[in-house]
């Protein structure tokens, strides 16, 4: 009998973990999205056979951060009440950016000028870091 309920607890505390390993934020899912479509980008972005694709991406890519500048991010509720409208402002002007190099990139796929698209994707790196390193939850 001990070893029956002992057994239920453990399943039901194994079903609260796996509850919980599910709820990505909204901003988290947009993220996995953006994280995705990047993968496949980077792979393909200076392929001239894929200069399609390659638009349809970005338009997802732009979808994707223009989604995300409506979400606020975990962070925001630690952030003392008098500093949060700046955090949001900050944020939503880092994912302008973010947006405006998808646009470039976009703009050099669609000119067929692919290098130039490699070379514009290398700034991505570092406008993610920037956001992470400030919006990003430790
Ligand atoms: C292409 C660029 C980017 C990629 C590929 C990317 C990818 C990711 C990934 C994979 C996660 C973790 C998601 C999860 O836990 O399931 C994440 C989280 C997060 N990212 Fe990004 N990210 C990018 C740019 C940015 C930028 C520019 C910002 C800020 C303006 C930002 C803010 C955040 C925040 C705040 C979280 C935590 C989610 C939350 O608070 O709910 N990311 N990102």
């Amino acid at each position: 009998m001990k070893i029956r309920s002992l057994l239920i607890a453990v399943s039901l505390i194994l079903s609260v973990f796996s509850l919980r390993a599910d709820e990505d934020t909204p901003l988290e899912k947009q993220m996995q999205i953006m994280a995705r479509s990047m993968k496949q980008l980077s792979q393909q972005v200076g392929d001239s056979t894929k200069q399609q694709e390659s638009i349809t991406l970005l338009e997802t890519l732009k979808k994707a951060a223009s989604d995300s500048k409506g979400l606020a991010p975990r962070k925001t509720g630690s952030i003392p009440q008098a500093d949060r409208e700046k955090f949001l402002t900050d944020y939503k002007a880092q994912m302008d950016k973010l947006s405006e190099a998808f646009n470039q990139i976009e703009e050099a796929v669609k000119s067929g000028k692919y290098d130039q698209a490699k070379a514009l994707l290398a700034t991505i790196g570092p406008i993610k870091k920037e956001g992470h390193s400030k919006f990003k939850q430790d």
